[in-house]
């Protein structure tokens, strides 16, 4: 893409956990307002490559630039305020706490006032409709794909530049998965630059403009999702039952 702005750029990335070395030597690049997914079979290092980019993990080598700035080594918290949010794994969400303090939970780091909080928590609820129709139900309480609409909106309230989202469509039925891709269309026309992990390679490269291969740990490839969708590989690793 000419003319494009780098928003992330990742050099000869490392880390594991201890002793295990889980990522080996990952390097890519994401341009602002790109939509990218993040492919690979189950223990391939995906969640291990979000944490370590929102700085749960350490890394033991490797550069992570993020909107001009070095984030390697960097404290999680301080990631958040610079614009990179990470919606985890199994969703997170605090039991106990309704839907819209949940919400707020996403905006603790905010320092723009009330009105520009109650102005994003109205624009979460437009993406979501059915979020504001449950705004004081027990989070714990929703659905699956109400559960993960609440953790993109929880994202969604930090103001990201980059959202990293862990398992977009992960045990959700077909309608929920087809209206998760709309928001993402939608979160990503608005501005917001995405890196979604997705397990379903039809749905991730369905969904995405790019696409990343992690295998061991490894990126094995990368393109865009039209090009990926041909490739050998991705055919026979992952859609050979599908097409
Ligand atoms: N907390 C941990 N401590 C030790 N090893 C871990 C930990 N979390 C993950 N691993 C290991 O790191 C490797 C990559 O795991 P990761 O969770 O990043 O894979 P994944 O691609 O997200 O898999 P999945 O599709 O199942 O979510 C696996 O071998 C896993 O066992
Ligand atoms: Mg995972």
């Amino acid at each position: 893409m000419s003319g494009a702005t780098r928003l992330l750029s990742v050099q000869g990335l490392g880390a594991g956990y201890g002793d295990i070395a889980v990522l080996n030597d990952i390097s890519f690049d994401i341009d602002v307002g790109d939509l990218v997914a993040l492919i690979g079979s189950n223990g391939a290092g995906k969640s291990t490559l979000l944490r370590t980019l929102s700085g749960v993990i350490k890394p033991s080598v490797g550069k992570v630039q993020f909107n001009g700035e070095e984030l390697c080594g960097v404290a999680p918290e301080h990631i958040v305020a610079a614009g990179l949010i990470h919606v985890p794994e199994g969703r997170r969400l605090f039991a106990g706490l309704s839907v819209v303090d949940n919400l707020l939970v996403g905006a603790y780091l905010r320092r723009d006032g009330k009105a520009a909080i109650r102005r994003s928590i109205d624009e979460v609820y437009s993406l979501f409709p059915r979020l504001a129709e449950r705004r004081h139900q027990d989070a714990a309480t929703l659905s699956g794909g109400e559960q993960q609409m609440c953790a993109i909106g929880r994202g969604l309230m930090a103001n990201p530049r980059l959202l990293l989202i862990d398992e977009l469509s992960l045990g959700l039925a077909p309608r929920v998965v087809d209206e998760l891709i709309a928001a993402m269309h939608r979160i990503n026309a608005r501005g917001t630059t995405l890196l979604v992990v997705e397990q379903d390679v039809e749905v991730a490269l369905s969904l995405a403009r790019h696409g990343l291969v992690l295998d061991q740990g490894s990126i094995r490839l990368s393109g865009e999702s039209s090009s990926l969708r041909q490739h050998p590989l991705i055919h026979a690793a992952y859609l050979g039952e599908v097409l």
